[in-house]
Order: structure tokens, then sequence, then C-alpha cells
């Protein structure tokens, strides 16, 4: 597969072909989603809790990220690497200018945020210095302490008229994709049809440009809390590990997975 870049997205975007999206933390798991042939890599603040056995993000720092984004980088062939900016590491332009700095030379091809509207001239700052970003609205983890747990966000119209006006002004502050976590999906296809920019889910059903899902969820090896709605256990009818990889491709590809059942 030729190297995936954000014109590649776009391109998918206009065609109607959903992209594929998985965490990896190693060169291990990055070899295998990239054989599989998933377009973006993420190296999610989510191995705080899968990799470090932490409740949270927080305790994440950015060189945590970049350990982790220097592995990937090795294990990767041809996949987008987008790498999460952690927990208070972009509260100003300053700082998220010296965070992305160090992602971006770990090996990352594009960061992600978490946030809203306030993010604006952060992910202009970002832009102008040659790093593409992609913004996570929605559900946003990093703030789980504000929201006052895991919650579905957006379900109250006036709710979910602020996600839409801050997807908007997201993708005109310069943002490359969007990401949406736990949104209804009716939020989730308006905000897809009112964007240029590829926007992809998590539990924000089958109408968005892409899925993403944390690679341990959908081995089915995530102990210790119950999974939520979303993610779907892969391995289930699979031999192996890069079958289960291969079957959530494919099953994206199809649009048969994220189902009514994985929705709000
Ligand atoms: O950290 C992560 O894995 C994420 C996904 C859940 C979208 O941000
Ligand atoms: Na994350």
């Amino acid at each position: 597969m030729p190297n995936v870049t954000l014109t590649t997205l776009s391109k998918l975007k206009q065609t109607g072909e959903k992209i594929t999206c998985l965490t990896a933390y190693d060169a291990t798991f990055s070899q295998l989603v990239n054989e599989a042939g998933v377009e973006v890599i993420l190296v999610g603040d989510s191995l705080g809790m899968v990799l470090q056995g932490n409740d949270s993000t927080l305790p994440v720092t950015v060189a945590d990220m970049a350990y982790h984004t220097r592995a990937v980088k090795r294990g990767n062939s041809s996949a987008l690497i987008m790498v999460d900016l952690p927990f208070m590491s972009y509260p100003n332009v300053d700082q998220a200018l010296a965070s992305s700095a160090q992602l971006m030379q770990a090996g990352a091809h594009m960061v992600k945020l978490e946030g809203a509207g306030w993010l604006a001239p952060i992910i202009k700052a970002l832009v102008q210095n040659g790093v593409p970003v992609c913004a996570h609205l929605g559900l946003t983890p990093q703030a789980v302490n504000l929201l006052g747990g895991y919650k579905v966000q957006g379900r109250l119209d006036e709710q979910a008229q602020v996600i839409l006006d801050d997807a908007k002004a997201l993708e005109a502050a310069g943002a490359s994709m969007l990401l949406l976590e736990c949104v209804p999906s009716v939020l989730a296809n308006a905000i897809t049809e009112a964007v240029s920019v590829p926007v992809i889910g998590i539990g924000a059903g089958s109408g968005t440009d892409g899925q993403v899902l944390v690679v341990h969820d959908m081995l089915g090896l995530t102990r210790g809390h119950r999974q939520p709605r979303f993610v779907k256990n892969f391995m289930l009818d699979q031999q192996d590990v890069p079958g289960a990889l291969r079957a959530y491709v494919e099953a994206v590809k199809k649009v048969e997975f994220p189902a009514a059942e994985h929705e709000f």
C-alpha cells in the first residue's frame, strides 16, 4: 500500500469509502495493523489505561507518548501515524507547539487534541508550523472529571448544537480531521455532512467517514470493566489476531460495523 497521507484520507471521504483506524502502542501491533490494511494508526493516550493500568488518561506524559510513538514508527510501513497530545500538554499555543514538536520528531504525522472551540488559536498555530491536527470532540476523556464520568455527549439539542458549531469552528481553524467519541448518530451524521474534512467516529454510528477502536478492546483483551456499548470483539469468529484485524477492516469498509446495537 502506498503511504497514507491527508490527501488519501480526503479522497476516501469524497468517494465514500470508509477510513479505518486502530490504536497501536508498540512495534508489533503497528506492523500487524499495517498488514491488515488500516489507514490510520492512533497512538492514543488510552495507553495510560490499557498499558499503564491507570483509571484515566490523565497521568500520561508527552515523554510517554513520544516513547510509544518511536516504537510504532519502527513497526510502521505505510499507515498515517496520529498521536494524542496528552492531558495538559496544550493549555496554550507555546506549550502546544513544544509538545507537538516532541511527538512529530518521534514519528507522528499528525497530532490529536481534545476540546472545543477554545482550541481554535492553538490549532491555527500548529498548522502554521506544519503540524496537521485532528480535533477530538464529544466525549473527551481528558475532561472526565469535569464531565462526571464517561458519558454520551450531545444528547440534548442545545448540547448537540454546541458540538456542531465547535466542529465547524475547528475545521475553520485548520483542523485536517475530526474525531467524534460517544455522540448520538444523528449528531455525528450532521457533523460529517457539515464539514469537508474526514470525520472518524467511535460510538458515533456508521455514518461518519471512518471508525476507530482501541485494539485491546476489539481483540477482547481488556479486563476490569464492562466494555462500552460501541465495542465489538472481532476475535470471536477468528482464529488469530491478524484475522481479527482483517475482519475489522472488512466490516468497516462494508459498513457492517458499527451496527445499530453499537450506536447511541
Ligand atoms: O486514546 C485513544 O485511544 C483515543 C480513542 C479512543 C479515540 O483517543
Ligand atoms: Na485519546
